[in-house]
């Protein structure tokens, strides 16, 4: 069977709850007709919190999946306002987003307490999409390969020491901090330098691991016709870009 195209779409907090509720109530049916009509095509709607519920109940008997935007790296406790991952579960969530650069800027998300997430978004069956990137400043520096590492090594290490007979599959989307809510993207040849070097490390650490590589980070109509062509691309990861329903089938139908 052949591995799933993904289009992740990232609604940040730009839409509240009434607004997401009616983006996926005006949409459904058309965004059913765009999967079925281009094939291996996976659309995963990341709303809010608050909205996750409403938005996976508006497309439950649909071939569109929802995933969280972050999870508490707690199974439970006091942690406030915080949510954890059996909730997630609960809900309906296949896939979750972690280690997204605003996270980790605004909210001091580290490298550990990422792949403390992993774990428990793995023990409760839920697909981990893992945001790596430099920042400019590091990008300047020479250091992109030397971050994603570092950022990748307490993932691996903590899957390859989970104890599970579950099949464990890792989504990893490299988003450089620099190219987020901007307009400029990476080169096709430093995005498949950054995914060899995700690959090898992976290969190494994590053999077994089943990997799908997405590129996030002003994707839109016109870098996509670029972005596309990156080799071993498995999907990308949408932000603004997502919010609008005919700019989304604009870049499906483009990709197919
Ligand atoms: P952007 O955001 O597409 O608006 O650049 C991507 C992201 O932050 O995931």
């Amino acid at each position: 069977m052949q591995a799933p195209f993904f289009y992740v779409l990232n609604w940040k907090m730009y839409l509240n709850y009434q607004e997401q509720l009616h983006w996926c109530d005006n949409n459904r049916t058309a965004l059913q007709e765009l999967v079925q009509a281009n094939k291996n095509t996976r659309i995963v709607i990341c709303p809010s919190f608050v909205a996750l519920p409403s938005v996976h109940g508006l497309l439950m008997d649909t071939n569109i999946f929802t995933g969280a935007q972050t999870i508490s790296s707690h199974p439970s406790g006091p942690f406030t306002g915080q949510i954890d991952a059996q909730s997630l579960a609960d809900v309906g969530c296949a896939y979750c987003i972690v280690g997204h650069s605003e996270r980790r800027t605004e909210f001091h998300e580290t490298d550990t307490q990422v792949a403390e997430q992993v774990i428990q978004l793995i023990k409760h069956n839920i697909t981990p999409i893992v945001c790596v990137g430099e920042t400019k400043e590091q990008k300047e520096a020479g250091e992109t390969v030397t971050i994603i590492r570092e950022q990748l090594l307490p993932i691996a290490e903590v899957i390859s020491s989970t104890k599970t007979t579950k099949p464990v599959s890792l989504v990893i989307a490299y988003e450089p901090v620099w190219a987020i809510g901007g307009i400029t993207t990476p080169s096709k040849k430093e995005i498949e330098m950054v995914f060899a070097a995700i690959k090898n490390e992976a290969r190494n650490l994590i053999p077994t691991t089943p990997l799908t590589l997405l590129y996030g980070g002003s994707v839109d109509e016109t870098t996509m016709q670029e972005l596309y062509k990156i080799h071993d691309l498995g999907g990308f990861l949408l932000g603004r870009a997502s919010l609008d329903f005919q700019k989304l089938k604009n870049i499906v139908t483009w990709s197919k």
